[in-house]
């Protein structure tokens, strides 16, 4: 049988990219020696000597079982291995293989690819270890939200192209959890990519197939082979706004146990992402890790989902009225509610305190949901009566009412989203008292809100504490989308956002040197085709307690 790119012939020949049939006992599945490589490869989780790389063998319908392969890391290209290995693409890890190479040279670019049996052959992936001692220069990738049926990813095509590109980081939503009528349903039935399986995730082998979906795509191959990426989940990998305890999108009546959907969905992710395993192995959710990079930056990921957040503060129909918006203003102030929990807090604070000590100017935070504080807009006082009506008259009849209700809670004083920060105001003044407990230069990412921002961020006593970028989405639908021109309102509305656009698709471009660290917003004109063009919405520089654009 001859395997090609073209997947459709021969997702039909092996299977949509779930387990076919599997025994899942280690070491108990039959060899199998011939598999196809339908999903590309990928790194992850870089260090001073090595990274994480993936790859997933599919084998050919009928069959089932443990597929050994081969393993070669070299310095180009077209150079001899310099590390080889064997690993097994296990029937009980979905046939997913990761191998945690480590031996390597600080500051370098490696190739790698995997091989199985019969001789096949992965793509050949690229990824750089981390600097050691001094470093004038790192260049990041922020990446989030790529609903698969919300649009090609052509953002992931641009920055496979880039010529410095020392790390993806990616800030979560990697999967949906949404079934074919659900969320982008109707991008998605235009441009034919509809969501595998078709209903709404919720088994082991549910989740393995929205994974295999994502990693299939071509342009998510592309970004996988540039570089490592360093991931961490938000709440769609598991399911809508989800919490300790479980999610706007999980009904127990219907979908059964939260924590046993949680653990199919991460199971699944471990599987299919290029992390490391847990460190603790009761205690999955705990992914919060940092990185080194030489004596210029620490990158601390954090877990703000499904560790320890409060549920959110929520109406409890479509939109509340002025008494239960006073109620959940005041619920909002609880100072037991929390987003990081007290252990990752005493981790964080360990952390980011051994880099200021080490003299590094930037601590980045790699964090989930926007941290500044984004009250609700006032619409009628950004565009005037006649405009305001106008713009919600073009609206579906349900939307007009929901934004007329919004209005006048938040003109009461409801921020933009309770489910970012903002619905944790003690929790992050909590982090924020660390962050100059310890001195912090802290430069915060976010995703999640498919908007693209350049925040000053400040603690209750007005007291600047940081910088935060959030990245657009890579497909995901904005509020934009209903409400051209949101992000303009916001930035003039909001005293912490110099700078937010709700309408575009894309992802950052984070640069940093000791003393600038430089976000460009890249954007791509479209994701409803596969022809784009790349474009600029803005670039933005922070230094040490300030934040400006520039050309
Ligand atoms: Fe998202």
């Amino acid at each position: 049988m001859t395997f090609s790119i073209n997947r459709r012939g021969l997702l039909a020949a092996f299977g949509s990219g779930a387990g076919i049939g599997l025994a899942p006992v280690a070491g108990a599945a039959p060899l199998v020696t011939s598999a196809a490589f339908l999903h590309g490869v990928a790194s992850g989780d870089p260090s001073a000597d090595g990274a994480i790389i993936w790859t997933r063998a599919t084998v050919p319908v009928g069959k089932s079982g443990d597929v050994p392969l081969t393993w070669h890391v070299a310095r180009s290209a077209s150079g001899k291995p310099v590390k080889s290995g064997t690993v097994t693409a296990t029937a009980a890890a979905d046939n997913t293989a990761k191998v945690d190479v480590s031996g390597l040279s600080p500051a370098t670019e490696y190739w790698y690819w995997f091989q199985s049996g019969d001789g096949k052959t992965t793509p050949k992936g690229r990824f750089r270890t981390l600097p050691t001692g001094k470093t004038d220069q790192l260049v990041i990738a922020l990446a989030t939200c790529q609903l698969y049926p919300g649009g090609f990813f052509n953002a992931y095509e641009d920055m496979a192209k880039l010529k410095r590109l020392d790390a993806v980081v990616h800030l979560g939503d990697y999967i949906y959890e949404y079934g074919a009528d659900g969320y982008g349903a109707e991008t998605g039935k235009k441009t034919g990519r509809l969501p595998d399986p078709s209903h709404e995730i919720v088994t082991l082998d549910d989740y393995r197939r929205r994974h295999a979906q994502v990693k299939a795509d071509p342009q998510m191959q592309m970004a996988h082979a540039r570089a490592a990426f360093i991931c961490v989940w938000d709440d769609h990998e598991v399911a809508n706004d989800s919490w300790i305890g479980g999610a706007e999108n999980h009904d127990p009546a219907r979908e059964g146990d939260w924590r046993a959907r949680k653990a199919a969905a991460l199971q699944a992710y471990f599987e299919w992402m290029p992390i490391r395993a847990p460190r603790n192995a009761d205690e999955p959710a705990a992914i919060y890790r940092s990185f080194e990079f030489g004596d210029l930056a620490t990158l601390a990921m954090v877990e703000t989902r499904l560790l320890a957040r409060s549920p959110q503060i929520a109406s409890k129909g479509t939109a509340p009225d002025a008494a239960e918006v006073a109620e959940m203003l005041a619920a909002r102030q609880d100072p037991s509610r929390e987003l990081l929990g007290a252990q990752q807090m005493k981790w964080l604070e360990g952390v980011l305190a051994g880099s200021v000590k080490a003299g590094k100017p930037w601590q980045m935070l790699g964090n989930q949901v926007v941290m500044a504080r984004v009250p609700g807009p006032d619409l009628r006082k950004a565009v005037g009566d006649e405009a305001y009506e106008a713009m919600v008259a073009r609206l579906p009849e349900s939307y007009r009412t929901l934004i007329a209700k919004a209005q006048i809670a938040y003109a009461q004083g409801l921020p933009f989203n309770l489910d970012a920060w903002d619905g944790y105001p003690v929790a992050r003044e909590r982090l924020y008292a660390m962050l100059r407990r310890v001195g912090a230069n802290p430069l915060a990412f976010a995703g999640d809100s498919h908007a693209a921002w350049a925040n000053n961020l400040h603690d209750d006593s007005g007291l600047r504490i940081g910088t935060e970028f959030g990245t657009t989405a890579i497909t995901s639908p904005s509020y934009g989308s209903l409400l051209p021109g949101l992000g303009k309102i916001i930035a003039q509305q909001s005293p912490e956002v110099a700078f937010c656009d709700q309408d575009l698709k894309g992802y950052t471009i984070v640069t940093l040197s000791p003393e600038t660290a430089t976000a460009e917003f890249v954007t791509v004109s479209t994701v409803t085709s596969r022809q784009f063009t790349r474009g600029i919405a803005a670039r933005y520089e922070a230094r040490k307690g300030t934040l400006r654009a520039i050309a």
